[in-house]
């Protein structure tokens, strides 16, 4: 049951790639459990090596009977084995878990995850995963009975008593026509998550620890709301969500329990992170007010529509043929950001909301941010200038943090995972 390929074609680095040395590719174990979305992850495979990681794919014989080892072989340049007494001679079972830094285990069956719990060695996978004494991360796929079964509960949470990041399944369509929680988390996200564990390792063993949100709840807005015309027209904004779903993978791979209430956003889920979908700003409003006293830090990262019509037409407005126009008359949505900062219910909540300034005839994009601080009751906020379309919808983002205290930290342009990070560094210090 063993499959050999030399190279890893169309990969822009891959282990036979003599541009990138040897040492400069981290070695990254992709164990395959046999579920539905074993294909997914050859999707996974690809970003792994493309981005340089010298990838050993290290597949269960069920596995196997989802996507073939030669397809494996192929886009990993290496050898790929359900079977741990192929080429003894190199005592694979050990070796390639000791030389891993990263094991990721997707999908992560309720077979694989009850075997590594209970620390099964029948498969090359299962003595790689008591081998390997680097981060690992199962990203679980399955139906959501299997998900919710006590005993895989039990085998998860043992798991993650020992370290073991495991990333729930995200909500959507299963295997047949049926949905529910249960499907394998998009392999970007695995991607992502996989990145930050790397980074996490690296600021382990030069002794700083990022996991410093564990035990913390982090409640997080994200997107722009949308006010409703008519059956199928509204007032919105042009907001992705990208800076609220880039604060919820960070809080996340740092530790955080995390719940993000999306409005209107077409990304996908966040690994390991509840997601709670929204439309208008009062459905925000209700779930952000309705979450906020469990919440150690709110992030309002949502672009909220101020206004809203008043009267929502029940069906579609009809062009009239006389030519006139109908006149909307518009209401004052609820304010989240300044309703959670009065009523803050714990002396320890850090509260965090975001500005998309223009600036205007008389003031400044900052100015305008200052009073914003000062008006809603914030601890921090996001100063962004929109001015000409900026940000909005970018994968880059350029900001100012002005505290309470009267401090301007600028965070020049880069990722949103970037400020995300810096967002909570800020927060963190609130707590340490
Ligand atoms: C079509 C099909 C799809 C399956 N999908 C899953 C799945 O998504 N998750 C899961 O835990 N098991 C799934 N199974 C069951 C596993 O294949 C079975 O439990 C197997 O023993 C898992 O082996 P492994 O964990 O060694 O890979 C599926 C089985 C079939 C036939």
């Amino acid at each position: 049951m063993s499959a050999t390929g030399d190279q890893t074609p169309g990969a822009t680095h891959g282990p036979g790639d003599p541009d990138v040395p040897a040492k400069a590719r981290p070695n990254v174990v992709l164990g395959v459990g046999g579920g539905i979305a074993a294909y997914k992850v050859c999707d996974l495979l690809r970003r792994l090596t493309e981005s340089g990681h010298s990838v050993r794919v290290v597949p269960t014989a069920a596995a196997l009977e989802f996507v073939g080892a030669a397809t494996w072989a192929a886009l990993s340049g290496q050898p790929v084995t359900a079977d741990p007494f192929d080429n003894v001679q190199e005592v694979p079972h050990v070796r390639i878990g000791k030389a891993a830094e990263l094991v990721v285990v997707a999908p992560a069956t309720a077979n694989l995850i009850a075997k590594a719990a209970h620390g099964l060695a029948d498969d090359l996978l299962t003595n790689t995963l008591l081998t390997a004494r680097c981060p690992i991360l199962f990203a679980a796929a399955m139906h959501t009975e299997m998900w919710e079964h006590p005993a895989t509960q039990a085998n998860v949470a043992t798991l993650r008593s020992r370290g073991i990041t495991v990333l729930d399944p995200a909500v959507g369509r299963l295997t047949g026509a049926d949905t529910g929680r249960g499907r394998l988390p998009e392999p970007s996200e695995i991607f992502a998550i996989s990145q930050l564990m790397l980074a996490d390792e690296a600021a382990r063993a030069a002794g700083q620890s990022v996991a410093d949100l564990t035990g913390k709840h982090v409640l997080i807005s994200a997107g722009g709301t949308r006010e409703h015309l008519d059956p199928v027209r509204y007032l919105g904004n042009s907001s992705s969500g990208k800076q609220g779903y880039a604060l919820a993978r960070i809080a996340a791979a740092r530790g955080a329990k995390v719940t993000l209430v999306a409005a209107n956003s077409e990304l996908p889920d966040p690994a390991g992170v509840q997601v709670v979908p929204v439309t208008s700003t009062r459905d925000l409003y209700d779930e952000i007010t309705g979450r906020a006293g469990d919440a150690d830090a709110i992030v309002m990262a949502a672009a909220p529509a101020d206004f809203r019509p008043v009267d929502v037409a029940e069906h579609k407005i009809k062009k009239t043929s006389d030519g006139s126009v109908p006149a909307v008359s518009l209401v004052q949505n609820p304010d989240i950001l300044q309703t959670i900062s009065h009523d803050r219910r714990r002396a320890d909540q850090v509260i965090v909301g975001f500005a998309a300034e223009t600036g205007d005839a008389e003031h400044d994009v900052l100015e305008l941010g200052r009073a914003k601080l000062e008006r809603k009751g914030c601890d921090l906020l996001v100063v962004n200038d929109v001015s000409g379309g900026k940000v909005f919808g970018s994968d880059n983002n350029e900001a100012v943090i002005l505290d309470r205290e009267g401090n301007a930290l600028p965070v020049p342009s880069g990722s949103k995972d970037a400020l995300a990070g810096v967002i909570w560094n800020l927060v963190a210090t609130h707590w340490h």
